[in-house]
């Protein structure tokens, strides 16, 4: 059984990925979510979280971490995911609350003490992370690896050169690529590979709770991309979850990344070596390039279906 732990930014991305990990838990079980401020401030991603957990009925636990980002600041994305965060569905008040303990504090007390190596899925900006492997360098020996949606081999979204997750904290994200973890990294190529066509959003039309919200999520979303003029709306976070799931519908290869803290114009970026005559040796990084997109979607549905169905 895989172990997981989801440090993510609800966000509505955010929430189509914890869908599908928790559609599985015959392949995956999910020790706990843990927030950070990123799409939204970190109260509000928290509550979405807590909202989206009370209505699928989950009680896997959740703990909020950073409310600003390693340089003090914080970066809100209210044109992607609106003023909650999550705008387009109609969610419950939350009738759970969170641990009570930091975020990095219980990354950390789950992996010591585990007896198994687990698998961290940072759907944010890195902030908990690095400030995790900062605190407690001696955990990597219990992290298997990091699969994480952030930055690009090639244009940015953020910026022309810089994805948010990697831009809103390159020092947290620097920290994270040169920690010698092992990383695969769904970054935008894969994500826009993977995007939800806008003629396909009806397809989650439904009564059931879990449908409805998503279709109402998917609303808003793809309505901010077709604003963009792209044909669907990359289902970003989503990636490295599907990754784990369905690794046989990837393609990706290893590169060395490193990340630009102080570019003028590419702050934020991941620098991709893609010369013919890299040195493999260097790589630090598998990165996601492509995906079978009709089964990916495929699988988003029918996770969305056993959600629903679970519900009583
Ligand atoms: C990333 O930023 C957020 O908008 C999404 O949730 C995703 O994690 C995409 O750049
Ligand atoms: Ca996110």
């Amino acid at each position: 059984m895989i172990k997981v732990i989801m440090d993510c930014d609800p966000g509505h991305d955010d929430v189509f990925a914890l869908l599908t990990l928790l559609a599985h838990p015959e392949k995956v079980d999910v020790l706990g979510f843990t927030t950070v401020v990123g799409n939204q401030t970190l109260a509000k991603v928290t509550d979405n979280l807590l909202r989206v957990l009370t209505l699928i009925q989950s009680d896997v636990p959740v703990s909020a971490g950073a409310s600003v980002h390693l340089n003090g600041l914080t970066y809100v994305q209210p044109g992607a995911h609106g003023e909650s965060g999550l705008d387009g569905a109609a969610l419950p008040t939350a009738k759970r609350q969170v641990t009570g303990i930091h975020a990095v504090e219980w990354i950390y007390e789950t992996l010591k003490n585990s007896s198994e190596k687990i698998i961290l899925i940072p759907t944010g900006p890195l902030t908990n992370i690095a400030q995790l492997l900062q605190k407690y360098p001696e955990i990597k020996s219990k992290i298997a690896y990091i699969s994480l949606m952030g930055g690009s081999v090639y244009r940015g979204n953020v910026t022309s050169q810089a994805e948010f997750n990697i831009w809103a904290d390159p020092e947290a994200a620097k920290i994270v690529f040169e920690s010698g973890l092992p990383i695969t990294m769904s970054g935008l190529e894969v994500c826009h590979a993977a995007s939800l066509l806008h003629e396909e959003v009806d397809l989650f039309k439904s009564e059931k709770a879990v449908s409805k919200m998503v279709h109402g999520l998917l609303g808003f979303f793809n309505a901010f991309a077709k604003n963009l003029n792209q044909p669907g709306s990359p289902m970003f976070d989503v990636c490295p979850v599907m990754h784990l799931l369905y690794p046989e519908l990837f393609i990706g290869e290893p590169m060395k990344i490193d990340i630009e803290v102080n570019g003028t114009h590419t702050r934020g970026k991941t620098v991709a070596d893609t010369r013919l005559w890299a040195d493999p040796k260097e790589t630090n990084t598998f990165v996601l390039m492509d995906v079978d997109r009709p089964a990916f979607i495929q699988h988003f549905i029918e996770a969305v279906k056993i959600i629903d169905a679970r519900l009583v």
